[in-house]
């Protein structure tokens, strides 16, 4: 048990957070991940249907336990923010809203409940 914000704020044993990659990182490697200790999360992609997203959810918390989060590219939602309503319709612990400016949306991942935070790059 490594002791961190991050470890008590999620309740996991590792400070570890997987990286959303939409058409590689689904619920298989998310949950993986949550299973070793980190944070499995899954890549939504804007081509990622609902019906998708709620299988892949599911074998995640088959393998890890329920504690799941998703990450999206921000810029995906400046036309059609449906996505993070199919995100948050799963109830995610947490959500990253990465690639894009995440502060339009941060109050909406709140209200369901679920974590926000963003992958800084440079
Ligand atoms: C194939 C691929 C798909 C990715 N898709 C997403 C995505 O859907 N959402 C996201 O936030 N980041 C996505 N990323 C970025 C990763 O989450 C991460 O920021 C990037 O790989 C840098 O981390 P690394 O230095 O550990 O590789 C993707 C990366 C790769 C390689």
């Amino acid at each position: 048990m490594l002791d961190t914000w991050l470890t008590r704020e999620l309740g996991i044993t590792v400070p570890l957070v997987g990286a959303p990659m939409g058409g590689r990182a689904g619920g298989t490697l998310a949950g993986e991940v949550t299973r070793a200790g980190g944070l499995g999360l899954i890549g939504a992609a804007r081509y990622n249907t609902p019906e998708w997203l709620e299988a892949e959810a599911r074998t995640a918390r088959e393998i890890g336990g329920g504690l799941l989060g998703f990450g999206l590219m921000t810029w995906s939602l400046a036309d059609d923010d449906s996505l993070l309503g199919a995100v948050l319709a799963l109830r995610p612990r947490v959500v990253s809203l990465s690639f894009g400016d995440p502060a339009p949306y941060v109050e909406r991942v709140h209200e369901a409940g679920a974590l926000a935070i963003s992958q800084i790059n440079t």
